[in-house]
């Protein structure tokens, strides 16, 4: 199997199509600092785009075929976009994207390209919605249509729930799309306003990979999604973004125990997610670091989407000096956790985090990540 980082996009399309792209474009991954599992519930989250990201090298055709070489999997594919036919693989976002630009009204000529990424796929980390934004940018500049971010997340979004079939929120694409170096966003999920913070000066954002994958992610998710919205119904409103601590406990009466503590954790997440950003703006690194566990504690026992191998991590990386938080992060069961880690302390902190974590054979990762740009054209 040949390899190839997203960096080597250009020089495959060369060799591959025998002539320069036209266009390379890009979009990233992301991590979420604090608010998990507020977005379906038209809540904050304060998630930042990565340095890790899908590329794709690419050219317009004359006709309406997609035509692409997938470098990381040495694999091609191609769809014509007259008659889109659902299959399974990875070219189902490509595919789900094009169906939804062109269900939104928008005129879509074909393309062929090269396409790689380094996002670690099922990690958490996004990198279906970084592949649905980087193909939306790869449309964009084929067919020719106005690039307005928010309406890409949306569409990437509309992608992955009703062409792939996962009914995930708009976090992930709306942070891919609008992603601002050296900054996390805070976004409502409502409105999909968005505010840059910047990251606390001396501080950095590691990723802590398990090792484990989520399995059973998807009915699991399905069941939360459904728990707060049955909670929302029974308070009498339309989300539970519209519920402080104070109401919900108000309204909670004959709301059974689960639903209640699902509840509990998106009404109080939501809170956190707004302290975080306040804690943020005034480069309050203590601060956002200990809520950042305190979020973890309400995932893991209010709304139980952690796993053991995540409170490994988080208890590892809470161990080493110069760690100001840490929790998991994305939809849980598995995946990555996140940590605040003074700069000072950051070589340390991954020795000692890796030295510490010891699930049996998985073998954990550490990636120091900045907080990088949204989907952008390169050229
Ligand atoms: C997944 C989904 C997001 C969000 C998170 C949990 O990443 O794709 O929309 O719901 O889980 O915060």
């Amino acid at each position: 199997m040949s390899s190839g980082g997203p960096r080597d996009v250009e020089a495959a399309f060369e060799r591959r199509f025998g002539a320069k792209p036209e266009a390379v474009v890009r979009a990233p991954g992301r991590v979420n600092l604090i608010g998990e599992h507020t977005d379906y519930n038209d809540g904050f989250v304060l998630p930042m785009a990565i340095d890790r990201e899908v590329r794709i090298a690419l050219r317009p055709r004359d006709d309406a075929r997609v035509a692409l070489l997938a470098l990381d999997l040495d694999r091609e594919t191609s769809f014509e976009l007259d008659g889109l036919e659902r299959a399974k693989g990875w070219q189902e976002y490509v595919k789900g994207v094009a169906w939804a630009l062109r269900q939104d009204g928008l005129e879509l000529r074909g393309w062929e390209g090269v396409v790689a990424g380094d996002v670690p796929r099922g990690a958490g980390l996004s990198s279906s919605a970084a592949l649905e934004l980087a193909a939306a940018r790869a449309f964009q500049a084929s067919s020719g249509f106005a690039w307005r971010p928010e309406r890409m997340a949306r569409l990437g979004q509309r992608a992955e729930n009703g062409w792939v079939g996962v009914s995930s929120g708009i976090m992930d694409q709306l942070i891919s799309a609008l992603g601002r170096e050296g900054h996390a966003l805070l976004l409502d999920c409502r409105s999909l306003e968005g505010e840059a913070v910047p990251l606390p000066e001396g501080h950095a954002v590691v990723v802590l990979d398990t090792g484990t994958r989520r399995g059973l992610v998807d009915s699991a998710y399905n069941e939360r999604r459904a728990q707060c919205e049955a909670a929302a119904a029974h308070c009498g409103v339309p989300a539970l973004r519209d519920l402080d601590e104070a109401d919900l406990e108000a309204g909670a009466a004959g709301l059974d125990d689960v639903t209640l503590r699902r509840a509990r954790h998106v009404v109080a997440e939501n809170r956190r997610t707004l302290e975080a950003a306040d804690a943020m703006r005034r480069g309050d690194a203590a601060l956002l670091g200990r809520l950042m566990d305190a979020s973890h504690e309400s995932l893991r026992h209010d709304f139980e989407v952690s796993s053991p191998a995540l409170d490994a991590m988080v208890a590892c990386a809470r161990r080493q000096p110069g760690c100001l938080g840490a929790r998991m992060t994305g939809a849980g069961f598995g995946g990555c956790a996140v940590a605040l880690v003074e700069e000072a302390h950051l070589t340390a902190f991954v020795d000692g985090v890796l030295a510490c974590y010891d699930e049996g054979d998985l073998r954990p990762e550490a990636y120091v990540c900045r907080p990088a740009a949204g989907a952008s054209r390169l050229r």
